[in-house]
């Protein structure tokens, strides 16, 4: 069984948040892990279940005009903040609105500011919103992993991230079973 896990990351805090993912997920499924640049139709296509994650901008995904802030953020002499190698990108968004029809499982998360999310916004519920009209079906509520204010990821988080990997996972194993 193959699963597919996708980020956008400006920083690389989903990119890290990803790969803790792929590494839970590792122990149920054979793994790739892409950024989405690199998430082609074919891989999509392979794939019995699929992971996609990004970066909360404004309440929600991103967009070309937060990615933009974000790069310039980070251009700013002692801005401390250093940009993910594949951040230039279309976002998840972009991805998944040219994507074709999709088919299987499917679970969405995001990273954002730690606090309510009725305060912070969490880009996971409209990816999840976007997985569910390719046809994807939800095997689990969209999660969260936070970073501070500073942007780098909370303690635990890693851990966290792995383990929500592992138990997706498991559940779509199941599931598939069961089917
Ligand atoms: C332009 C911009 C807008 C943001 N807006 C929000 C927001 O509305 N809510 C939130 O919780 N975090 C917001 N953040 C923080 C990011 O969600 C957080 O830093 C995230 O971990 C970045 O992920 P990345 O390192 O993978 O790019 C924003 C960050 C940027 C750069």
């Amino acid at each position: 069984m193959r699963a597919l896990v996708v980020y956008e990351s400006m920083y690389g805090n989903t990119h890290a948040v990803a790969v803790s993912i792929a590494a839970g997920l590792g122990a149920s499924y054979e793994v790739t892990l892409v950024p989405v640049t690199r998430a082609t139709p074919e891989l999509m296509a392979a794939a019995d279940l699929l992971i996609a994650g990004g970066p909360t901008h404004m309440h929600g995904m991103s967009t070309a005009a937060s990615r933009r802030m974000a790069a310039e953020a980070a251009a700013k002499e002692g801005s401390g903040l250093a940009m993910d190698p594949d951040a230039d990108s279309p976002g998840i968004r972009g991805w998944l609105s040219q994507a074709g029809a999709g088919h299987g499982l499917a679970a969405a998360f995001d990273t954002r500011i730690g606090g309510a999310p009725l305060l912070t916004g969490r880009a996971s519920r409209g990816i999840a919103r976007l997985l569910t009209a390719r046809g994807y079906h939800l095997l689990t509520a969209p999660a969260s992993f936070l970073v501070s204010k500073e942007g780098t990821l909370l303690e635990g988080e890693d851990a966290r991230a792995r383990a929500w990997g592992a138990l997706i996972g498991e559940d779509a194993r199941s599931a598939s079973a069961m089917a």
